[in-house]
């Protein structure tokens, strides 16, 4: 269904929509390949703080793939990239058809998000015992009750552990739960369109992308729009969760995992 991952696409178009389209990149020419690429602590930071914003929810945290892109840490392009030769012409031009939306990100940005990833893969590497992203050893490792405490202050308000999310560790188990947990991209976004004559349409958002915006109103049909035509106001309601993969410490997700791994059917939690 079209629906499922454009309220991950909005994101990051929201994210990203009023970056001055870019400017070429100039990716030093140097053939000789360094072994390993390392970067000023500052940028890796910054780049951190853009994955996080805009790329995680889709390839992870840590760049260590997630439900719909694949693991960063272990691709041979970014084997193969140097200082963001390869890597910077993948996230401008994207591979829409693949999945991959592009970004017009200014040149700073692309310098930090390289960093980044390299810096996230010298590290995926250098963990002994195949260990990568999420861990299933570490699904174990949790405080239930400091989950549930945790759950209680960040997460009610959406969710209930008697409600919606009872029976959430029958529906899911193990790595499958916690990447439902990371990364739920199923929710509909709701949208508002405001055409140049002031007029408004609403509806479910079926389609955006830098050019184009598209909704299905409530009597079922679908319109679409340049998006630099109109203005418009996403309403994502999985938005909280892609903001929340900037603030838990590996700790937190642990303990909530330990929390939600009680919620089966049967045995709902109080
Ligand atoms: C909506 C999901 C999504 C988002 C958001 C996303 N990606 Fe991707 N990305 C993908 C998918 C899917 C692929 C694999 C495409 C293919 O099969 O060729 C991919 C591929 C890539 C590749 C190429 C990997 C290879 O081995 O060929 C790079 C590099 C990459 N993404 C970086 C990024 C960066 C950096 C960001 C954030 C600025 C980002 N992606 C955001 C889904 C996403
Ligand atoms: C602002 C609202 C909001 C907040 C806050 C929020 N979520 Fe969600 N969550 C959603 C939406 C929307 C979905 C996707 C729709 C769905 O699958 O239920 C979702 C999906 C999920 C899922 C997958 C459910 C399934 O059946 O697939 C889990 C697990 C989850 N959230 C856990 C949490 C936890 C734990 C927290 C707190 C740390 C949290 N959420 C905070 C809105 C929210």
């Amino acid at each position: 269904m079209v629906v499922r991952s454009n309220s991950v696409l909005f994101l990051m178009v929201f994210a990203t929509g009023c970056a001055p389209l870019l400017a070429q990149q100039s990716a030093p020419g140097n053939s000789a390949k360094p072994k390993l690429q390392t970067f000023a602590p500052g940028l890796v930071e910054q780049g951190q703080t853009l994955f996080l914003q805009n790329c995680a929810f889709c390839h992870g945290r840590d760049a260590g793939g997630g439900e719909t892109g694949p693991d960063l840490t272990r691709s041979k392009l970014v084997a193969d990239d140097v200082a963001g030769d390869k890597i910077g012409a993948v996230v401008r031009n994207g591979r829409p058809e693949k999945g991959m939306p592009r970004f017009s990100l200014p040149e700073n940005d692309i310098n930090a998000l390289v960093a980044f990833i390299h810096t996230a893969k010298n590290k995926a590497d250098t963990q002994t015992g195949g260990r990568r992203g999420v861990d299933v050893a570490d699904l174990q490792t949790g405080n239930a009750a400091q989950g549930k405490e945790y759950f209680a202050q960040h997460c009610t308000s959406c969710h209930s552990a008697t409600g919606d999310l009872a029976g959430v560790a029958t529906r899911y188990q193990g790595l499958k739960l916690e990447q439902r947990l990371l990364y739920p991209h199923n929710a509909e976004a709701n949208v508002a369109v405001t055409l140049r004559s002031g007029q408004t349409v609403s509806g479910k958002l079926i389609y955006l992308d830098e050019f184009t915006i598209g909704l299905r109103d409530a009597s079922g049909w679908y319109h679409s729009w340049p998006a630099a035509q109109v203005k418009y106001k996403v309403d994502d309601p999985a938005e909280a969760h892609v903001t929340l993969l900037g603030e838990y410490s590996d700790a937190d997700i642990h303990n909530l995992m330990a929390f939600l791994q009680t919620l089966h059917s049967q045995t709902p939690a109080q």
